[in-house]
């Protein structure tokens, strides 16, 4: 068990890790280049209007792409889904093309959409902002899908051993 004596940080990773908030990937487009990455950092900051916020590390290629795009698409993961979640977790769009090793599909602004997961959203880029190695994103959702039911998703704790395509 910690104590208060514990340095911040080590206590706040404690504390992330024992939420367990689910992961998403995160795809966008733009000049005809798709890119995507497995995100921990992606939460709902707002009710009223519904604003949602994605971290992307600034290492990342996904983040090059963004940086050009209009949109980006937040999907969710089933549980069972961490060959998904590996491939654009562990792997990079600098190296390799993730939508040849799954199947996906072109949605609301030309945005790819993972044809496999349960729940997706597409958001409008309204702000960026630069938080140190990420750059928090803010979407205004536009359009989504949910497969129906409340499916169990993939949680942080499930990913978390994966290596990273790129050290952020
Ligand atoms: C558990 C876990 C959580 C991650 N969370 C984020 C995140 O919140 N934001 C981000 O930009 N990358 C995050 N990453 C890292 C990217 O998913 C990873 O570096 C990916 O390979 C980058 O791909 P890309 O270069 O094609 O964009 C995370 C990786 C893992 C394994």
């Amino acid at each position: 068990m910690s104590g208060a004596t514990e340095p911040i940080q080590e206590y706040f990773d404690e504390f992330v890790a024992a939420a367990d908030h689910p992961v998403v990937v995160v795809t966008t487009e733009s000049a005809g280049r798709r890119a995507g990455c497995l995100v921990g950092f992606a939460t709902q900051v707002s009710i009223d209007p519904r604003r949602y916020l994605v971290g992307l590390s600034k290492a990342n290629n996904t983040f090059r792409v963004a940086a050009d795009a209009a949109a980006l698409a937040v999907h969710l993961l089933d549980a069972g889904q961490l060959p998904l979640a590996r491939l654009f977790g562990s792997e990079s769009g600098d190296g390799l093309d993730k939508f040849t090793h799954c199947e996906w599909h072109p949605g609301p602004d030309g945005l790819p959409i993972l044809s496999a997961a349960p729940g997706w959203f597409t958001g409008k880029i309204l702000e960026r902002y630069d938080f140190g190695d990420h750059v928090g994103v803010l979407l205004e959702p536009t359009t989504g899908q949910m497969r129906g039911g409340h499916p169990a998703v993939l949680r942080y704790g499930a990913v978390a051993h994966l290596t990273p395509g790129h050290p952020s």
